[in-house]
């Protein structure tokens, strides 16, 4: 199984200023729960026991919320507040572990996931960016991917389909022989102009990758940007080691962006189960 999940939450954040001057933006909260506990509950529910965050130096806010709130849970906990007690104790479950270590400079997507490599122990690990939201409560992305990595040995990339105007903002993949959801990756490359993209289908921010990543991403070189790309390491990898594009189901929302932020926040609003209902009812009332 895949027991370690890497959360590269290093990002500056720079499309949620001033929101994210002292909040990481992966605290910002979807409804009543922050970006960063959404992705936690997804790992948990893949059935990973090791969870490695590679921050940077604003972003302390993170290790606060899944480490024990002593002050918070003695004053609950003394006035039988415990239904309060319960919800804050279990944000993260007793058997899961938390590590974090520190990416000092943004050198890229690929640089912050090498930053993980002295704690991951296994052969095999998955990624998840918080900023891609994937509400499947059913059957949870990252869970996806995994069985579909037990399946077949291979190394996993999300994808999902998105129009073809719009791949040159993203990872987009060459998977010609896809059936069903899933297809070997023969190429990947980083935001094609459209009329170069081998598909229309764009990578998410979920990942099972091999260890052998790392020493690829050790000499990868950085882009013109000075980044060091995942893409670029994971177009190595697939050289000598099976990668698989896996089309998965579910909604996503790309909440690093305010326009997917909001409708996160109204999808899920309506889904709640405190306000879910009078929240869709006032929404069909402004609607008129
Ligand atoms: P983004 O491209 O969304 O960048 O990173 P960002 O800095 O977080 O946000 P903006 O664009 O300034 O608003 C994609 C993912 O990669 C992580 C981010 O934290 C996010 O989860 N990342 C990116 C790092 O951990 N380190 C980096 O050097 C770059």
């Amino acid at each position: 199984g895949m027991k370690t999940v890497v959360f590269p939450v290093a990002g500056l954040g720079t499309r949620f200023l001033p929101a994210t001057k002292a909040v990481p933006k992966e605290m910002l909260p979807v409804v009543d729960k922050p970006l960063i506990q959404y992705a936690v509950e997804e790992a948990v529910s893949a059935g990973a026991e090791t969870l490695i965050f590679v921050t940077g130096r604003t972003k302390n806010a993170i290790a606060d919320h899944f480490d024990t709130a002593y002050e918070l849970e003695t004053e609950l906990a003394s006035k039988n507040k415990n239904d309060l007690l319960e919800i804050a104790q279990s944000v993260v479950p007793k058997n899961v572990s938390c590590l974090y270590v520190r990416q000092s400079q943004p050198l890229g997507l690929g640089h912050a996931i090498l930053c993980a490599k002295p704690m991951v122990q296994e052969s095999v690990f998955g990624v998840i960016l918080p900023d891609d939201l994937i509400y499947n409560p059913q059957s949870p992305a990252l869970a996806q991917l995994a069985q579909h990595h037990g399946q077949t040995g291979s190394s996993v990339v999300s994808v999902s389909e998105v129009r073809p105007e719009h791949v040159s903002r993203y990872g987009v993949v060459d998977a010609p022989s896809f059936e069903g959801r899933s297809g070997r990756l023969q190429g990947i490359v980083e935001k094609p102009n459209p009329e170069d993209a081998p598909s229309n289908l764009a990578v998410v921010g979920r990942y099972v990758l091999s260890s052998e990543i790392f020493s690829i991403l050790e000499n990868t070189e950085a882009d013109h940007r000075g980044e060091i790309q995942i893409t670029d390491a994971i177009a190595t990898l697939l050289k000598h080691h099976p990668v698989d594009a896996y089309r998965f189901e579910g909604q996503q929302f790309d909440c690093g962006n305010k326009l997917g932020f909001l409708q996160a926040t109204v999808t899920l609003g309506t889904k709640h189960a405190e306000v879910g209902e009078a929240f869709a009812d006032w929404l069909n009332q402004i609607e008129h």
